[in-house]
Order: structure tokens, then C-alpha cells, then sequence
């Protein structure tokens, strides 16, 4: 089927870069001469018809903005059948053919349903700083919540240091610990705690023993927010039971990992997958997520690319082991 008119939402949490991808969904979108709409706030605007004509001009000067001009949300309308049939009754109203979906696990959970519900052809595109998608290397706006990330560690290593204390810095991910591992491990931290991995805290406690009698005069622990163990705060009460000498303080990162402006890498891949995205639709191919790997563009069934399916980079994880004495 030649497709003449495309929509673009973004969903679920947004990621800085987010921006950069509809910029470049829209503008490929004109040079493939389709018409393109915006949809506002993710699925539930989808279902509420909540739609907006598109032109080039509609996306100046939002390359370097974080969050999304489109807005988003998790919406509970859609996992339901009555809430898809709605959406798709819009998109037939507004005669639009297709669709491209930014978004994350849930956003392409929706896609996948939807798409199989009603034979209509989406692309998603990888956007969350969770980086927990199966065929892509990187999401849009890991590398920029990375860069916010490591830009507190940084700091809170300077005010360790001054008191010789003990921090626990807990960074998003949902129940991912890609954030805490890569940023821990250009932050130089003590300790990483990952959901992939179990927590002890007795053999926590004899590292940073360890590190104390090896001259460590403070020390750093990343703590995922998926952590088994809770979370930073349950853990930093847990350690200071069986190490009251160590002054300790929990710095929790929270939201201002998921704004400001998104990094070059985050805009030039927000780039490359927003034209992918569109490519792929006109070229007939849908049902898939476009992601990048080994620096090329690649395909990868919706299905596939969710949950659970990509593995934690093990030669990272070793790396951090081996340089955190
Ligand atoms: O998926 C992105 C993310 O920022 C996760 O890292 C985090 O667990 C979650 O969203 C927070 O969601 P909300 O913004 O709804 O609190």
C-alpha cells in the first residue's frame, strides 16, 4: 500500500532527544511528500483524536530542547481493546496510513498489540534513558541522562572527598542498571548495584572495609533504582547498622536525569532513527522498531526489541569490577 499521510506521538517517560526525532520524523516525512500530523500526549491522545497538521516549520528550533513538544503519557485507555478500537476509529478519520511511535517497552508493547489488532502499520523508535531495548545499542536520551548523571556524581565525589564520607547515589532505570553501570563506571564509583545482579550487603560492606583499609578515605556506591535490595536509602541504613564509623549520605537523582538539552550523540541518532523511521514505512516495512547497531540502522521486530530481551554489556560489568579497588 503507498502511504500518503503519516502521524508521529511520543509515549511513556520522556528522554531528552525526543525533540530531535520528531524534528526529523516531520521533515523526512515532506522530503518522502506525505503529509505529516503530530499527535498530542502519546496513546491517549490518540484515542481523544488530539491531532495536529505538521510542516517543516512546526519543528524549528527544537533540536536542542529537552522533553517533547508532542507532550506524553502512560495511558491506561489504550491497554484496553475498547480504548485501541477508539485510536484506530481517529486514525482512520484523520486518513492517516501509518505511524511512527517514540517511546520505550510500553510504547511498543501498545504498538505491537495495536498493530496485530488492526493490521496497521507503526515503526517505533527507541526513546527512553532507560537503554533497556533489545536491537539498538542506545535509546534515544541514555547518553544524555548518563552525561546529567555523571555530572552530580562528579560533584558529590568533590564533597565525599572534603568529609571523607560514604555516598549512595541512586540513578533512574526502572528495573534496568544500564544508567547506574555506565555512569558508575565513568564516575570512578566504589560500588555498582544492579538489578541484573544480587545485592549482599555483607560482602557490600567488606568491600568498602576493604577499600577503607586501602587507604580509601571516602567512597561512592551507584545504586540502581531497580536494585533487589530497595533502593538507596534502604541500603545505605543497612550498611550504617554494620559500619556506624562511616559517615554516610544518600543523594537520590530522580527526574533531572529524564531533561535538559539533549547531548550531540542523543541529537545526531534522534536524527538517523527519525529518517529510518520514515524510510521504513514508505518502503513498506512496519511492525518493527528502528534501532542502531554496530553504527548501522537495523530492523527489529517489536516483539523482539521489548522487555528483558537485551542482555547487560558483561565486558563493562568486568571492567567496573576490576577498577573499582
Ligand atoms: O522509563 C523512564 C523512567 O525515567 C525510569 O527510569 C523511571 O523508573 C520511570 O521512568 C519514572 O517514571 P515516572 O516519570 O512516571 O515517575
Amino acid at each position: 500500500m503507498s502511504i500518503k499521510k503519516i502521524a508521529v506521538l511520543t509515549s511513556g517517560g520522556d528522554a531528552p532527544g525526543m525533540n530531535a526525532c520528531i524534528r526529523a520524523v516531520v521533515r523526512a516525512g515532506i522530503y518522502n511528500e506525505l503529509e505529516v500530523c503530530g499527535v498530542y500526549r502519546g496513546y491517549q491522545g490518540l484515542i481523544e483524536g488530539d491531532f495536529e497538521a505538521m510542516d517543516a516549520r512546526s519543528v524549528s528550533k527544537i533540536i536542542y530542547r529537552g522533553g517533547t513538544i508532542l507532550k506524553s503519557a502512560r495511558s491506561d485507555d489504550f491497554m484496553t481493546k475498547e480504548g485501541r478500537k477508539k485510536a484506530h476509529q481517529k486514525l482512520v478519520n484523520e486518513k492517516v496510513d501509518a505511524l511512527v511511535a517514540i517511546g520505550g517497552d510500553g510504547t511498543f508493547k501498545g504498538a505491537d498489540v495495536f498493530s496485530g489488532e488492526f493490521n496497521f502499520p507503526i515503526v517505533g523508535v527507541p526513546g527512553t534513558i532507560d537503554n533497556d531495548l533489545a536491537g539498538t545499542d542506545f535509546t534515544i536520551g541514555f547518553n544524555t541522562a548518563l552525561n546529567t548523571a555523571l555530572e552530580s556524581i562528579d560533584k558529590i565525589r568533590d564533597t565525599a572527598a572534603a568529609h571523607n564520607r560514604l555516598f549512595f547515589v541512586e540513578v533512574m532505570g526502572r528495573d534496568s542498571g544500564r544508567i547506574a553501570l555506565w555512569s558508575g563506571v565513568a564516575g570512578g564509583a566504589e560500588e555498582i548495584l544492579l538489578p541484573e545482579e544480587k545485592t549482599d550487603i555483607d560482602e557490600l560492606v567488606e568491600k568498602l572495609k576493604e577499600g577503607k583499609a586501602n587507604r580509601k578515605s571516602s567512597s561512592i556506591v551507584v545504586v540502581a533504582e531497580g536494585d533487589d535490595m530497595g533502593g538507596a536509602l534502604k541500603i545505605a541504613e543497612m550498611v550504617k547498622e554494620r559500619m556506624s564509623d562511616y559517615e554516610t549520605r544518600v543523594t537520590i537523582l530522580g527526574h533531572v536525569q529524564r531533561g535538559g538539552n539533549p547531548t550531540c550523540y542523543d541529537r545526531i541518532l534522534a536524527s538517523r532513527l527519525g529518517v529510518a523511521a520514515v524510510e521504513s514505512l514508505v518502503n513498506n516495512k512496519s511492525g518493527v522498531m528502528v534501532g542502531l547497531v554496530n553504527s548501522n540502522i537495523k530492523h527489529t521486530p517489536l516483539s523482539k526489541a521489548i522487555k528483558n530481551n537485551k542482555l547487560l554489556n558483561e565486558e563493562l560489568l568486568r571492567v567496573s569490577k576490576i577498577l573499582s579497588i
